[in-house]
This record gives structure tokens, sequence and C-alpha cells, in this order.
């Protein structure tokens, strides 16, 4: 998979990237994630990429020219599966959506900044708005760290084992259970006796019955969803 991301600063996705499984992603060769700075397609000399809006109030938007040219010539060299906009707008991010881009093998992602973007670009060269939670970041280099996270870590031979993205919260619409590691008998906390008893059915049965009771306690909506998040 190749991620393009168009961002005015690069550097902060630098750590976001280096560590973990993204970096073990990309060592792979499971995912090439490369960052573009989207002043190289500023025309003027300052490299300016924003302007002050038509109509009068405060902040600044970003120009079309810039974003445009920038987008062509990315899409000239990769056929691009999704060109997502992160923005509060944006349809909120959840595991289907996720999912669904995990498999798509070229992904562009444009950082919004300022007051947002020129709304020619959104109309006419971005295919999905993606926003990360019902509040407003600075711009959407977060959001695209977290977009990043959530889709290469399900990309098929990412995770060494395969069952572990599976039993993820949110597959199928329950939480994760408790766990528990060493040691058994922490201060007196005691780790459940099912999970020692060596029994791998009754182990399996439980987790269930705690992620359906986690779920209904803490996130009631997910039971009766309708649009189950792993279609
Ligand atoms: N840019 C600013 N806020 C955002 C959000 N909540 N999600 C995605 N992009 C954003």
């Amino acid at each position: 998979m190749i991620i393009d991301i168009i961002t005015l600063f690069p550097e902060m996705f630098e750590g976001a990237f280096s560590y973990s499984i993204l970096k073990r992603a990309q060592t792979k060769g499971l995912v090439t994630i490369q960052l573009h700075n989207l002043r190289a397609w500023s025309s003027n000399k300052h490299k300016t990429v924003d302007d002050y809006p038509y109509g009068g109030g405060a902040g600044m938007v970003m120009m079309v020219e810039p974003v445009v040219k920038c987008i062509e010539e990315l899409a000239s060299k990769t056929a691009y599966d999704e060109i997502i906009y992160l923005s509060p707008d944006g349809v909120l991010l959840n595991q289907k959506i996720a999912n669904q881009l995990s498999i798509k093998p070229n992904l562009l992602i444009l950082c919004g900044h300022y007051k947002g973007i020129d709304e020619r670009i959104r109309t006419n060269f971005i295919t999905r708005e993606i926003s990360i939670g019902d509040y407003v970041l600075s711009g959407g280099e977060m959001a695209a760290v977290v977009l990043t996270d959530a889709v290469v870590r399900i990309i098929p031979g990412v995770l060494n084992d395969e069952t572990s993205a599976l039993s993820d919260s949110y597959q199928d619409n329950l939480l994760s259970p408790p766990v528990y590691t060493r040691p058994g008998d922490f201060r007196g906390l005691k780790v459940p006796d099912i999970l020692l008893s060596g029994n791998d059915r009754e182990i399996a049965k439980w987790r269930y019955e705690q992620s359906v009771e986690r779920t209904r306690e803490r996130r009631p909506g997910l039971l009766n969803d309708d649009c189950r998040q792993h279609e």
C-alpha cells in the first residue's frame, strides 16, 4: 500500500511513524508512507499557501492552486483509490471505515490547516472526508496519524499474530474483555481464577461474556448498531 500525505508540517509525522507497528509495516515493505510539503507547490516567492477568505471573516483559507497542483502531480504518478481530506466536518472514523481503507492499494491524505481549504478542492478533488472525533484540532496532521495507524495495523501481514487484529475491540461491535498478566496476586488484588484454569473453552466463554457485559455497560449503542463494523 502507498499512503501519500500532503501537509504543511511533515516534521510532525516523524516520531509517529518511526516506532512499533507502523515502523514494522514499513520495514516489511507492506506500506510506503510518503510526506509531501505543500509549500513546494506554492507559486509565490514567500511560499505561502493560504489567503484571506472571500466575503471577509476571521482566519485564512488554504488556496486552491497549490493544493490542486500538488494533487495532480502526485496523481500523475500514483492511481489513488481515495483522496481523503481530514476535517471535523467529515464522516466519523470507525473500524468499518478503517477496514475498508486497509484493502485499498493507494491512498492520498490531505491535511487541512487554518480555517479550512477552498471549497472547490473539496467538491472537485476529494473523494472522502473523514473526522476523527467531534472536536476541533489545530490541523489535520494528528488526525492523519490516527487514520494511518488505524489503517496500517490491519493491513494483512502487518501484525505477527494474524488473529490479534480480529480480536480487537470494535471488530465485532464489542469492547475487549479485561486482560491480566503476572503476578497472579498483587497486594491481594487477584486475577480471576478462570484465567488460571487452563480450560480454553471456558476461558473463551468468560471473555465473550465479559465483552458483552462491558459493552452493555459502557457503549450500549454498539450492541444495537445495525451497521456492523466488519461489513
Ligand atoms: N482537523 C481538525 N479537526 C479535525 C478532526 N476532528 N478530525 C479530522 N481532522 C481534523
